[in-house]
């Protein structure tokens, strides 16, 4: 969608991207954890942001719920206030990646065509998208919030999983499998396929 703004130029600093890469020694990115509420993501992020932390790089969590409590505090769970959630979560981590930041965004991001044009607003490599493939019956087993109960029992509507779509990657960089009954893969181990992915394509130096 086009914006309302008109009369507008961009500036440009002699501070670019490399330069700030350059300072930090390490490649902004957006890592988009995406998958159903109660899969993870929260857990991986942190797991994440705390072992590239201890390596000495720099990162930055955007977890949905947390940006909902601010930025994103007007947006409701129907379809259209979601995309924006998305798009503007997007937005920001674009920033971030240009700030030089190692950016993990951890929200639901039900919709491929919204995870799409956060792609597209990046350069070539820098979305990298980690798919938390947990199937709708462990995170409702799991149900964290209570919030698959409260579903469940038609206390909440919309709920993704439950009466609301989750539509899950066409094709993600890195793809965190999980069944029921299968070994559970640890937060830190799920950090570390992910480092392992940052390291093989130059993210980290
Ligand atoms: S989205 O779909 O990407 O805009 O969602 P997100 O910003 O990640 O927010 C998801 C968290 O909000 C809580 N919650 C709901 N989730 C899904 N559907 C409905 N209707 C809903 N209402 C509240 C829930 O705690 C989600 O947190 P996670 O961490 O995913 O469990």
């Amino acid at each position: 969608k086009k914006g309302n703004s008109t009369n507008i130029l961009w500036h440009d600093c002699p501070i670019q991207k490399l330069d700030r890469q350059q300072l930090l020694q390490q490649k902004g990115c957006v890592i988009w954890l995406t998958g159903l509420s109660g899969s993870g993501k929260s857990t991986v992020a942190c797991a994440l942001s705390r072992s590239l932390h201890l390596r000495g790089k720099l990162t930055y969590i955007l977890d949905g719920d947390n940006i909902r409590h601010g930025l994103n505090r007007d947006l409701s769970f129907r379809a259209e206030d979601r995309s924006e959630n998305i798009r503007r979560i997007g937005e920001v981590a674009k920033l971030l990646a240009d700030a030089g930041v190692i950016c993990i965004a951890s929200l639901i991001s039900p919709y491929q065509k919204d995870r799409d044009a956060c792609r597209a607003l990046l350069p070539k490599g820098d979305f990298i998208e980690v798919f938390l493939d947990v199937s709708l019956a462990v995170c409702e087993a799991r149900d964290p919030k209570g919030l698959y109960k409260l579903a469940r029992a038609g206390m909440i509507k919309g709920f993704t999983g439950i009466d609301d779509p989750y539509e899950p990657p066409c094709s993600c960089e890195i793809l965190l499998k999980q069944q029921k009954g299968s070994d559970c893969m640890s937060p830190s181990n799920a950090a570390e396929v992910v480092i392992s992915y940052l390291e093989k394509n130059g993210y980290l130096r």
